[in-house]
């Protein structure tokens, strides 16, 4: 029953071998897509690839655009941190790359849709259940967890069959990188006591001594300029990250909890998310009003973790950015940031619609703060624990 499908290629390993081996067991015609979502990796050379290994058509789609727009901005609204921590680096670009895999099924008549995701992580979760958000009858074949292949059955497999991968044997690590950061497991990692060597690490070597400044526009919540110079968010990203990488700032080291059930040790380089998020909810101290600051703190886990448990396209997620959407239209202004050697301090804010006001806040000059008022304020706010102590006795 060979099936044509389109497979969601990143030109790894596992999606390599995968092309070939659901030619072989189930007869499909396999059509590779490639995603571009910034993993800054050299995509032609991955589509040929996916032909040598016997795809019959390999397409490369540039996501990285769309990903910024709809996905990360979002994300940075929200100041989304899964476990307080995490900033979503995986799980934000599998929705994106789903739908169009879903479109590009559509458009070439393919009966069938495919991903390269193991059985025992998050990605399968977010790749299926988007999928049929957005296909509810589409059909989706997952070969990698059927295959029972270990990561070295995987490499003898595409040795036999002639299959060019850029993997070596001795590199232990599972890499999943793109515009938002870098995400590493796998090889000594797999004991959380040890420390990560360095090798493990890209994106944060540290090779600058100077401290330096930087400057983050914001408009309604989205980052739209870098030191006065306006430029799309997928640019403010990678040149965020391309300045505050080489300061070693940026890195998460933790011991995550995974949707199958499992925990996991997780290593993440994520200079520009940390800092675009930091900035971001800074300027929203000086913007948002009290209760809205606070109870938008309140959801901001649950929209993390509603995305990382794969439910981008869903009713809550929706609901939740409306309500964040509604809070973001006087985030707009700018924050400084001070990098040097391990750190990224935000050291600066300013905005047109800051709720600041030096008249009320200043110890310095005559204010125009009524401290009349303050006397009976006070008297009321403890009036119930004034009366709870003359009652039930004096606390203790
Ligand atoms: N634990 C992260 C998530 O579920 C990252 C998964 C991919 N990590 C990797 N090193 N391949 O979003």
């Amino acid at each position: 029953m060979g099936k044509r499908v389109v497979l969601a290629y990143s030109g790894g390993l596992d999606t390599s071998v995968a092309v070939r081996w659901m030619s072989e067991q189930w007869g499909s015609e396999v059509i590779a897509l490639a995603a571009d979502v910034g993993q800054g990796e050299d995509l032609e050379a991955a589509r040929q690839r996916a032909l040598a290994a016997g795809a019959v058509e390999a397409h490369v789609a540039d996501l990285r655009a769309e990903l910024a727009s709809e996905f990360l901005a979002p994300a940075i609204a929200a100041n989304a941190l899964y476990e307080n921590r995490y900033p979503l680096i995986s799980s934000l670009t599998r929705p994106v790359i789903v739908r169009r895999l879903v479109q590009a099924a559509e458009e070439m008549g393919a009966d069938a849709i495919a991903h390269g995701c193991t059985g025992k992580g998050n990605d399968q979760l977010r790749f299926e259940v988007a999928a049929r958000a957005l296909a509810p009858d589409v059909e989706i074949l997952s070969p990698v967890r059927e295959w029972g292949l270990t990561r070295a059955d995987a490499i003898e497999y595409a040795v036999e069959h002639d299959i060019p991968v850029t993997v070596r044997a001795d590199n232990p690590y599972s890499i999943d990188q793109n515009l938002w950061g870098r995400a590493v497991e796998c090889g000594v990692l797999e004991d959380p006591w040890r420390q990560p060597p360095e090798e493990v690490f890209a994106q944060t070597r540290v090779s600058t001594t100077e401290a330096f400044e930087i400057t983050v526009g914001f408009e309604q919540g989205v980052p739209i300029s870098l030191d006065g110079e306006a430029m799309p968010l997928e640019q403010v990203v990678s040149q965020v990250a391309a300045s505050v990488g080489p300061t070693g700032w940026g890195r998460i080291d933790m011991v995550e909890n995974r949707r199958v059930g499992i925990k996991t040790r997780e290593i993440y380089e994520a200079p520009a998310a940390l800092a675009l998020i930091a900035a971001h909810r800074d300027l929203e101290g000086l913007t948002l009003e009290r209760d809205v600051a606070h109870e938008k703190a309140r959801l901001e886990p649950r929209w993390a973790e509603v995305v990382y448990d794969g439910y981008w396209f869903s009713p809550l997620r929706e609901a939740l950015d409306a309500f964040v959407a509604s809070t973001q239209r006087w985030v707009t202004g700018e924050v400084r940031l001070l990098c040097a050697p391990g750190r990224c301090d935000v050291v600066g804010r300013r905005s047109p619609h800051g709720l600041y006001d030096y008249d009320l806040a200043t110890y310095d000059a005559e204010d125009a703060f009524r401290h009349q008022d303050a006397a009976g304020f006070v008297r009321l706010w403890g009036l119930s624990t004034e009366m709870w102590a003359k009652k039930q006795g004096p606390a203790t």
